[in-house]
């Protein structure tokens, strides 16, 4: 089981979003748990203080220290795992992909830490989390759509959280390549007509067209994913006298 516990101001944020299906279903069948911790229920004072003025000043406020790890450290006891992944979701992070997600539901235990107003004290970063990640370069009103963004990925690659896991295999991103074009009935919709080899029950041809639009659609439309993925010869020939601008 992958436990997931989410820090953050604004816990309201999740609602809905953890009992959407796929995690939803996951949790009943014990796969993950996902627990949400109000930052605030961390602080001492009378107006649950959990942002303060910027030293050196400037717009707007930035998340006190002091909350934020004695919610880190009372987790980490609670949970048995001072080693545990402490993420912070920061523009400011390494982008989050495919790959880091393959490594991080590796681990029994996860800590999401979302950020807000113009960010969180510094000593945070230095001293308590042992990754930041961005899930992209925009900017978010704050970390918490990234946490689930993250939380939504992890899920769905424990095994028995899908249907099947064949699907996962082929998926996009998955070998650094896209996805191919699927298709269902009709085979003929306003005259666009399904591509005949997928109609022709040869399993071998199918998979044979299924690989090459990989390959073309990640060449046309994520050169920079190509670069990495590993490709036949007889592949590189193929992107090489395709016109790629061509559909
Ligand atoms: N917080 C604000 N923007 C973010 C981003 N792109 N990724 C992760 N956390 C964020």
């Amino acid at each position: 089981m992958l436990r997931i516990d989410i820090l953050t101001l604004f816990p309201e944020a999740f609602s809905g979003y953890l009992e959407h299906s796929i995690i939803g279903r996951a949790m009943e069948r014990r796969l993950v748990d996902v627990k949400l911790h109000n930052i605030r229920s961390f602080t001492h004072d009378k107006h649950h203080t959990a942002d303060d003025y910027p030293y050196g000043g400037g717009a707007g406020m930035v998340m006190k220290p002091e909350p934020i790890f004695e919610a880190v450290e009372s987790l980490q006891s609670e949970i048995g795992a001072m080693r545990c992944p402490v993420i912070l979701l920061t523009p400011q992070g390494r982008l989050f992909t495919q790959e880091l997600a393959g490594q991080l539901a590796e681990n029994s235990n996860i800590i999401l830490l979302c950020g807000h107003y113009e960010g969180i004290d510094e000593r945070v970063a230095e001293h308590l989390v042992t990754d930041e990640l961005s899930i992209g370069d925009y900017l978010l009103g704050g970390g918490e759509p990234a946490a689930m963004v993250i939380v939504d990925c992890l899920v769905r690659l424990l095994p028995g959280a899908l249907g099947s896991d064949m699907s996962l295999a082929e998926e996009s991103h998955i070998g650094n390549l896209l996805e191919y074009p699927q298709f269902t009935r009709p085979p003929d919709y306003r005259g666009w007509k399904v591509p005949d080899v997928l109609l022709s029950g040869n399993h071998k041809e199918v998979a044979e067209w299924r690989r090459k639009q990989s390959v073309l659609r990640t060449a046309r439309r994520r050169p920079d994913l190509l670069q990495k993925a590993v490709l036949t010869e007889a592949e590189h020939k193929v992107v090489k006298s395709t016109d790629l601008n061509n559909n």
